[in-house]
């Protein structure tokens, strides 16, 4: 054990650290940061297990998801509040417009899988119309707001072809590259299809044989389109959207510069969209919640070029958004830092202003 005012960053927790009344604060095996220390000196923990070097044998916590599952506060949607953006005619129209999309999505992918051809002008209208609805500027907004589907890989599908045009948009590609970037995102976890859904759509934590099976996806999805006509951007996107620049990803644990910018652009709106998204098997997390994991966790696993503005645009598209802070407070973010994006400053209700960046006891944890 070793005192609170001991630690130094790079530590490994040999224990799981909770509040004093409960809350697991720190996961049993993570790489202590510098927001680490701080929140246990601010939750006045005052003893924390450390592995000694000859001690620990496991691998520090490597999986942002499994991670941030157990450290990040979980958002009681079962509680969100009706707001107005929910009731606005705009979220009706694109609601209604989604569900459309949503089914010729799943009429789509699972024809490229029944036949193994792929229809590539119904492709291409798809994708427009996938495009042009990216159109409004509470894109993000919206689809937070929107409700589980029951066939999370369409849907999942849709919001990553949504997204991965927008990023596109974001870095300036040009439209021929958004466009394929958007086909990329439809079609990335097409191996999906093919794999057991029971296993697939299991509540619970997967065993290693069942995450060996699922981690299948991405090469089964890649031997359906291999003979296709798509370019090989796409395929490589199919294939290497699970790789992380340490190599640490599947299925071919590629680095760096062995992994198509395709699938590095995939890969960060892909942890975005099943972060925030409502899933049968878990709660959605606010988007502030997961820029500020991607800050933490993924800086070195995914692309920093392309996260980074991915980040700061994401937490622009909330300025102005009313939100609720973790002590209760409400108030509406009013500006993003360029270096930090996941701590705005809020102005609260009562005309209080507050930089996030500088109470880290505080966070963003629903919308109003
Ligand atoms: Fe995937």
């Amino acid at each position: 054990m070793l005192a609170a005012t001991e630690l130094k960053e790079g530590m490994i927790v040999a224990r799981d650290v909770f509040s004093n009344d409960g809350t697991l604060l720190i996961p049993n095996r993570t790489n202590l940061s510098s927001n680490h220390i701080i929140k246990i000196n601010v939750y006045s923990v005052h003893e924390i297990a450390i592995f000694v070097d000859e001690s620990f044998k496991g691998n520090v916590i490597e999986d942002p998801y499994e991670k941030f599952d157990r450290e990040m506060k979980l958002i009681d949607t079962t509680q969100e509040k009706e707001n107005t953006i929910a009731r606005s005619p705009e979220f009706q129209s694109f609601t209604e417009n989604y569900e459309h999309q949503l089914d010729i999505v799943e009429t789509q992918l699972k024809e490229i899988v029944h036949t193994g051809r792929i229809d590539g002008a119904a492709l291409y209208d798809l994708v427009a119309d996938i495009i042009t609805a990216t159109n409004t500027g509470n894109l993000f907004s919206f689809l937070c707001r929107m409700r589980s589907s029951d066939d999370v890989t369409f849907s999942h599908s849709l919001n990553v072809s949504m997204l991965a045009s927008i990023l596109g948009k974001w870095l300036e590609l040009p439209v021929h590259t958004t466009t394929e970037l958007a086909i990329a995102g439809l079609l990335h976890d097409i191996g999906k299809v093919k794999v057991n859904q029971d296993t697939l759509n299991k509540a619970g934590k997967l065993t290693d044989e069942e995450f060996a099976h699922i981690k299948k996806h991405t090469t089964l999805g890649y031997q359906l389109v291999a003979d296709s006509a798509l370019s090989l951007g796409v395929k490589h996107a199919i294939l290497m959207h699970h790789e992380k620049m340490n190599g640490a990803g599947y299925p071919l644990g590629l680095s760096l510069d062995r992994i198509h910018d395709y699938a590095k652009i995939i890969s960060i709106v892909d942890i975005y969209d099943a972060m925030t998204a409502e899933r049968p098997y878990h709660k959605r997390y606010h988007p502030f919640h997961v820029i500020r994991m991607f800050e933490e966790e993924c800086y070195g696993v995914l692309d920093s070029t392309y996260l980074e503005v991915f980040l700061e645009r994401i937490a622009h598209n909330f300025l102005d958004d009313l939100v609720m802070l973790s002590d209760h407070n409400q108030g509406k973010i009013i500006f993003v830092h360029h270096r930090n994006p996941s701590q705005p400053i809020v102005q609260l209700d009562n005309g209080k202003i507050v930089d996030l960046q500088h109470e880290d006891a505080l966070s963003i944890i629903d919308f109003i």
